[in-house]
Parts: C-alpha cells; structure tokens; sequence
C-alpha cells in the first residue's frame, strides 16, 4: 500500500475574493479524496502564527461552493512580514506533522508564501490566485475577478439608468489597486465611453474632447470607468474638469466593496476548483514555491515570483475595441 502523505493545511490571506470558498472546499475535497488529511487555517497568516489550526471533513465544506466570502476568514498579517513571524508560523505546522501549506490569496501573500518556502525547505508551500484585482502574472484570471467584473458590470448597469434619466455624465470608480484590470473589462461590459486605468497615462484634453463631441452628435448621458489605482488625479477632481469642459453635470460613485461580496459565478467556481485540486496535487508530487494558474484553459504551474516580477499588462485590444464601440 502506498505511504500515506503527511497532512495539509489550507488559508485565505489578503482581501476576500469571491471562489475563495469553492476552492478551499477543493482543497479540502482533493485532499481526502487522495486520503490526505487536512486542515483548515483561520484568518490567514495571523491564524496560522497564533495555531488557529482545526482539522477539517468532506462535510465541513458542503453547501459553500455558492457563497462568497471565506468561511476560513482572512487577515492581512504585519508577523507575517518578519522571518520570526514566518518561523512561528513553520512551527505550529511541524507540531501538529502538517508538511503542505495552500495559500488562497493575491500578490502579498504569494510574497510571503514565497519566503516561508524559502526559509522552510521541509514545508511544501503552494499559491493558488484569489484577488478580485486580477493582478497575479501567470494565470488568465484569478479567482474572484470574474464575479467582482460582474457586480461592478450590474452596478454600472443601474446608475445607467439614473444617468440616462437625467442626461448625466457619471464617473464610476471601480477597485483594482494597482491594477485597471476591472476597470477596463467593466468598462466594456457596460459600454462605457472612456476608461483610466494606471497603465496608461491618457490625455485628459483628448477624453474631454470625445465626451463633449459625443455629446454634440446626440448622446445624452456618458459613463467614465475610472481604477482606484489611476494616478492622473481623484475622482473628484477628474469630475470637476469634465464638467467645465463637457457640458454635463456630471456626479460620481465609487463602488467601493460591494466588488467583493456575492456569490461565485459560475467560471469562478469552475475555476476555484480545477485550481484548489492541482494545488493539493501539487503538494503531493512534492512541489514546493510554485503556484497554480489557468492559461488557455490548462493548468501551469510557476515559481512564485512570477506572479509580481512580472507585470501582468492591460490588452490594448481590449482598449481599441471601448474606444470603437463608444462613437
Ligand atoms: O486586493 C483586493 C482589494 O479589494 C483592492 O482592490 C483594494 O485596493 C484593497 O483590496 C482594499 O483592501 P482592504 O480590504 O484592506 O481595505
């Protein structure tokens, strides 16, 4: 009979990201469909420093694959960030005979997997991208990005409504940090006629210009998408300027952390799934510093840097294809 592999541990660090849920029950379910036994970490690597580590069962994770959120909950964790923080944290893993660490998270907390991995060598540390920012290089999407696109993309859809209503320009600020990933696909989900993502730097004088001549050849009302992480000023201020210079009222909405509720879609939870079970396979072949990514529809697998060393760009296409559609 084969040796039986040593227990896993699961967390969610960092901002929530709607699918954090389906793939932690994966995790859970591969786990123990491989019998493999497996636990489950509270609030991320604050959790994990401090012990909070419970076992979980097939029956822990069931009716969560629909709900948004993590059951587990999430912190973000300044211990974390120090080598004494990250030994700690090694330890309450060693004690209890756990060798595999799933991180469920973002750019941040890949980093701080990345050097758990590389100070613990007999730990087998894997990333698998839950964000809503989408920022995580070596995977088409993260978890969460698609649900967050789609309430934004309903958001828009309803101050739409009110826009058209009262022949409005109205500036919508989308979440992202660093990143215009949201924005732009928001963008053109909702038929946006202009977009500012951090990316790229636009001429305010030129959106200024197509809004206003949009506005002679008949449009009535305009929607902007702006990426909290635009660097050409605040939302308030890029507010004030277009209503000097286009003849809207213009008002603004930031929509703020609805972006981070709901539940999954259904290509999130897909995705939350094939992800969740390769990480635990992943663990298993020995794997360790590497995270999990869907490209093309395939699974890879990458160090960990990979995910901030390099920056995921924005598809001009998708830029072209707004400005076209916004005549
Ligand atoms: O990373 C996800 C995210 O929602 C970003 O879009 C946003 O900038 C940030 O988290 C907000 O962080 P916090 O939950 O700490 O306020």
């Amino acid at each position: 009979m084969a040796e039986k592999h040593a227990p896993i541990a699961v967390l969610c660090s960092g901002g929530d990201s709607s699918g954090m849920n389906a793939a932690t029950r994966a995790v859970v379910r591969t786990a123990i469909y491989h019998n493999v036994e497996i636990f489950g970490v509270a609030q991320g690597f604050a959790g994990l420093i401090a012990g909070e580590i419970t076992p979980l069962v097939a029956r822990s994770v069931s009716n969560t694959i629909s709900r948004g959120g993590t059951f587990l909950r999430t912190a973000r964790c300044q211990e974390f960030l120090q080598a004494e923080g990250r030994a700690k944290a090694a330890e309450q893993l060693r004690s209890r005979g756990i060798k595999g660490l799933i991180t469920l998270g973002g750019d941040g907390t890949y980093r701080g997997a990345h050097c758990l991995a590389q100070e613990h060598p007999d730990l087998n540390v894997i990333g698998a991208p839950c964000t809503i920012d989408n920022d995580v290089n070596g995977t088409d999407a993260t978890i969460g990005y698609d649900t967050a696109v789609n309430v934004a993309m309903e958001a828009v859809d309803k101050i739409r409504d009110t826009a058209a209503s009262h022949d409005r320009l109205f500036i919508v600020e989308v979440m992202g940090r660093n990143a215009g990933h949201i924005a732009l696909e928001v963008a053109i989900a909702s038929g946006a006629e202009e977009v500012l993502v951090p990316e790229v730097v636009e001429d305010l004088d030129a959106i200024s210009e197509r809004l206003a001549n949009g506005r002679r050849n008949g449009k009535t009302s305009s929607i902007v998408i702006v990426a909290e992480g635009e660097t050409q000023g605040n939302v308030h201020q890029l507010a004030k300027l277009l209503e000097e210079r286009t003849s809207y009222e213009v008002r603004v909405s930031i929509l703020g952390y609805i972006q981070r509720g709901g539940s999954p879609t259904a290509s999130d939870r897909v995705l939350a799934s094939r992800l969740g079970a390769a990480a635990v396979e992943l663990v298993l072949d020995g794997e360790s510093d590497v995270s999990v990514g869907m490209e093309n529809d395939r699974v890879t697998v990458h160090p960990l840097p990979f995910a901030w060393e390099v920056k995921k760009a924005i598809d001009p296409e998708r830029l072209r294809v707004l400005h076209m559609l916004a005549v």
